[in-house]
């Protein structure tokens, strides 16, 4: 059979892989539900899937932006017994309701370590939670931020290490249908950070077209 080369997976397909899927843990879909009213953005859940599969094998990681640690969770379940996070986020009230769902998906919770800081100063104050070598990074906080904290987290990434940014793709204001519209300061960060990486010799990346673009990038060393 030919291969057709103008087909795009669609709905149907997502839905089927879904299905197909392990379901998700009962603390997963209990993160899934308080963030949809009080409007806490998340990783959609596909984006969830292929965080735990690439943090498979990476012992230490590190993510800048926590929330209710839905992605951390998704990253925690993926990693080998013994892998460590450290998640930043200036926002206590939420790391702390994250903290009991980890705890209800038996995360220990020394496995997970909070850091109660905008993720620059605390890179910048040099925190000892911070200190590399990291296996994979999660970029997932304020957009126009997103360029710092590369520079900030390159010289803490194990050579062959994982950078993964969500987001690169903006709801089709970057490319796509919505691509060329006025842009707030948000997309304006957007529209440059994911071409930059792309560009950046330090990496060999790409972004994956799942969820709302999922930038992932191999760290050279
Ligand atoms: C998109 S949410 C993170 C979602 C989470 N990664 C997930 O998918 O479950 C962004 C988070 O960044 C946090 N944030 C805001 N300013 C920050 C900063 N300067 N440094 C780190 N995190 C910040 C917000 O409090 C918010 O909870």
């Amino acid at each position: 059979m030919k291969l057709d080369r103008d087909w795009i997976p669609g709905p149907e397909d997502l839905d089927w892989i879904e299905a197909a899927a392990e379901p998700p843990i009962a603390p997963l879909l209990a993160i899934e539900r308080a963030a949809e009213p009080e409007r806490v953005p998340i990783v959609d859940r596909a984006t969830g899937r292929v965080l735990a599969a690439l943090a498979a094998g990476r012992r230490r990681i590190v993510e800048v932006g926590t929330a209710f640690g839905y992605s951390t969770l998704w990253l925690a379940l993926g990693q080998p017994d013994g892998g460590s996070i450290v998640t930043i986020d200036p926002d206590r009230e939420r790391t702390d309701r994250a903290r009991g769902w980890w705890r209800e998906a038996g995360i220990a919770d020394d496995r997970i370590t909070v850091v109660n800081a905008p993720a620059l100063s605390a890179f910048a104050a040099g925190d000892a939670a911070l200190a590399g070598p990291f296996d994979l990074a999660f970029v997932d906080a304020l957009k126009p931020e997103y360029a710092a904290y590369v520079e900030e987290l390159v010289p803490r990434l194990a050579p062959g290490a994982l950078l993964l940014a969500d987001n690169v793709l903006w709801s089709g204001r970057v490319a796509g249908p919505r691509g060329s519209a006025p842009a707030d300061p948000d997309t304006e960060a957007l529209r440059a950070f994911g071409p930059a990486v792309l560009r950046d010799t330090r990496f060999i990346a790409t972004i994956l077209p799942v969820g709302d673009g999922l930038l992932v990038g191999g760290y050279r060393g």
